[in-house]
């Protein structure tokens, strides 16, 4: 249960909020590098923590993040002509460069207006398939952070854009949320649930495929440097003389990412508030080993080819209270959700109680520590923001922070299996 208050502090990201503060003192990632391809490509509309922008790859191939609304009579510069250092507005021509700087302002002889205004830009990087900005406070831009997959080929990378119509905090929660798989995900967790009889799913690509049907797994969590991790441990049938359990240690990496383990591989998921009440999930998935792997098959256990329920060119979410989030009330007979795909069963989830959900009326369980977890620290971040100190888990080099999914022995620690997660002491 969290108060209103608390909740508000939790979930409100615009300009001038404590939780948005928190968000801008990251790299965040904003869409897929696909999206602005070649130089002088057409630019990308972008609503990030509540602010219009434009991104948009300028002739001479620089990546550029500005303010959308243009400086002189606040039409979109997503309509403007991109250029060799810069974009041009246009309606009267105005041209500004990727610092902002207003260079040209063909409509008057007043030069002073150009030295006088310049347009809101941000810091923009490229890697690991995605582009980032960073739109805190110049002073406090932390260094470029270093994740395992940015050393991977991009070709062996599945990255998806997906926006949906919740408030970031509900999409991440259920990340955080380990007693969901074996339920609501009950078709790839433990097929065989239909008729009472539990048989491992053997798909080592599938971060759903349970390999035990303990339901209420326990839950171990623990401080780190980048935020926190969790391991559910599952008991598994072994001879007494070497009992063994499953593990899956889950990494939430501040402000509000996650990874998620398959036996084979890692799917990185950032949530990304795009304003209080939509979220853009960008997911980058890949083999642990590096190699190749069958995307189309990762995105048929995910559900995002179903046309009825995604816009592929906008990467949009379409599910909504009117086509009832694609549930087929008969086939629920023999698929647990009546929906198709891991993340439509996911996103049904966090969209159904509405784009903020009043946490004040809920009832958690053990099985939610990490939920709990994640939004102390998310407070605390706030709260330490608006004291002027640093956010919890800023740091660069995340490439030793990995997932993980694999039965070992009882008398192996788990903290072995992820030995580059450094704890941290808590000082909140
Ligand atoms: S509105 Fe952009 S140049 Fe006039
Ligand atoms: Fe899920």
């Amino acid at each position: 249960m969290l108060s209103q208050q608390d909740n508000e502090l939790l979930c409100r990201v615009g300009p001038g909020t404590a939780m948005g503060d928190v968000f801008r003192r990251f790299w965040n990632p904003v869409l897929p590098a696909m999206e602005l391809q070649s130089p002088g490509c057409r630019p990308v509309r972008l609503r990030i923590l509540g602010e219009e922008l434009v991104a948009f790859r300028d002739k001479s191939g620089q990546l550029c993040i500005i303010e959308e609304w243009c400086l002189h009579r606040r039409v979109s510069l997503a309509l403007g002509r991109v250029e060799e250092h810069g974009i041009r507005c246009l309606y009267h021509g105005w041209k500004f460069g990727c610092d902002g700087t207003v260079h040209e302002t063909p409509n008057t002889k007043d030069i002073r207006i150009r030295e006088r205004l310049r347009a809101r830009t941000y810091p923009v990087r490229e890697a690991g398939g995605l582009i980032w900005a960073y739109m805190g406070p110049i002073d406090k831009q932390p260094p470029f952070p270093h994740w395992r997959f940015m050393d991977i080929a991009i070709s062996n990378l599945n990255v998806v854009k997906l926006d949906s119509g919740s408030n970031y905090m509900q999409v991440l929660e259920g990340g955080a949320d380990s007693s969901h798989v074996g339920v609501l995900h009950s078709n790839f967790a433990r097929p065989g649930w239909l008729d009472g009889e539990f048989k491992a799913n053997p798909d080592d690509d599938n971060p759903t495929a349970l390999v035990s049907d303990e339901l209420a797994p326990d839950l171990e969590i623990e401080d780190t440097e980048f935020g926190f991790h969790y391991a559910a441990v599952r008991p598994m049938p072994s001879n007494d003389e070497n009992p063994m359990h499953n593990v899956r240690i889950v990494p939430i990496v501040m402000p509000s990412t996650r990874i998620i383990p398959a036996r084979a591989m890692q799917t990185v998921l950032f949530e990304v508030p795009i304003d209080d009440e939509n979220t853009r999930t960008l997911s980058i998935g890949f083999r642990i080993d590096g190699e190749s792997f069958d995307m189309s098959r990762y995105e048929d256990i995910r559900g995002r080819k179903n046309p009825a329920l995604v816009d592929q060119v906008a990467g949009r979410y379409l599910g909504t209270w009117e086509n009832h989030f694609g549930q087929d009330p008969e086939a629920m007979e023999s698929s647990w959700s009546g929906i198709q795909g891991v993340v439509m069963e996911d996103l049904a989830m966090s969209m159904s109680p509405g784009p903020i959900v009043d946490r004040s009326d809920e009832h958690l369980v053990a099985a939610d520590a990490a939920i709990v977890r994640a939004r102390r620290q998310l407070l605390a971040s706030a709260r330490r923001v608006l004291a002027g100190r640093d956010p919890i888990g800023l740091m660069d080099d995340l490439s030793q922070v990995m997932a993980c999914d694999e039965t070992v022995p009882v008398k192996t620690r788990w903290q072995d299996l992820a030995p580059g997660h450094k704890l941290r002491q808590t000082d909140d």
